[in-house]
């Protein structure tokens, strides 16, 4: 995995929107696979300045979720409909018809998930998925157990990602306690992923997700098998591994993804 460490929390977020950028660049039709969380905002944040900018054409891009709360009204602020709009598409020039976001409202919510699945085939398959972790070591809703070979599907939370999402919500009885999420397998069947991760909270999880053994334990560590799988940290989160400076020393070799767009 290509890990690549910035100074802080908004370093990693600009890294994280110019090697997204640079993906629309080459192929302006891009499937991108979004995640939501308090994580990317300032990547989001950055890929809407580069569109101001008139850097960045969202026009033929398509974009698929990870996730959504079963039961959550997609106008409830706490949506993940509502958090993509309000953070990112309401802002860029994305064709709302190519937005998608599982349904966790659908009446037949199997059948929902297997169109959802077969939406992302027909669209030709995810070319970059943006990819948090959360403080158990899941990716999308994948948690601790989920199957590495899993698809679209219902998934309960656990106690851990309540608690964290708690502040979301205004206390742990609010957050809803199912989830309609991409599984493992879904997530690795995109041509690229790239995990943002951000704070020394996240610490334990990531060097787990990296260095540990690949476990359906902690879900992100299935990256480990993905070809182009790039980890984009800042320095609090990358703070546990315990080869860090040869991931800075390696990266000293590579393209400055920065660089892109300047
Ligand atoms: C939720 C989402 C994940 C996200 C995680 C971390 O559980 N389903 O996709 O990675 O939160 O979020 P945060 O960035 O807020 O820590």
């Amino acid at each position: 995995m290509r890990v690549i460490i910035r100074k802080n929390a908004q370093a990693a977020c600009v890294t994280a929107a110019r090697l997204i950028a640079s993906l629309i660049h080459q192929k302006p039709d891009a499937v991108l696979g979004l995640a939501t969380g308090g994580t990317p905002v300032n990547c989001y944040a950055e890929l809407i300045r580069l569109h101001r900018c008139g850097e960045l054409d969202f026009s033929r891009v398509t974009s698929f979720n990870l996730d959504e709360y079963v039961g959550l009204p997609r106008e409830h602020a706490q949506s993940f409909y509502s958090f993509m709009h309000e953070n990112f598409f309401n802002h860029v020039n994305i064709d709302p018809s190519r937005i998608h976001l599982p349904n966790g409202n659908a009446e037949d919510l199997t059948k929902a998930c297997d169109e959802y699945e077969q939406s992302i085939a027909c669209a030709g398959g995810i070319d970059l998925q943006l990819l948090g972790i959360g403080s158990d070591g899941h990716i999308a809703f994948n948690e601790p157990g989920s199957s590495l070979a899993s698809r679209t599907r219902v998934k309960t939370l656990c106690h851990e990602t309540i608690r964290d999402n708690a502040r979301f919500f205004g206390s742990e009885a609010a957050v809803p306690r199912l989830s309609v999420t991409m599984g493992v397998g879904s997530i690795m069947d995109a041509r690229q992923c790239l995990l943002l991760v951000t704070g020394e909270k996240k610490a334990a999880a990531i060097r787990s997700a990296i260095e540990g053994p690949v476990t359906s334990q902690v879900t992100a560590s299935a990256l480990q098998f993905h070809r182009f799988a790039t980890a984009v940290l800042d320095e609090p989160a990358a703070s546990w591994l315990s080869r860090k400076s040869h991931c800075d020393f390696a990266e000293s070799s590579m393209p400055d993804p920065d660089e892109i767009l300047r």
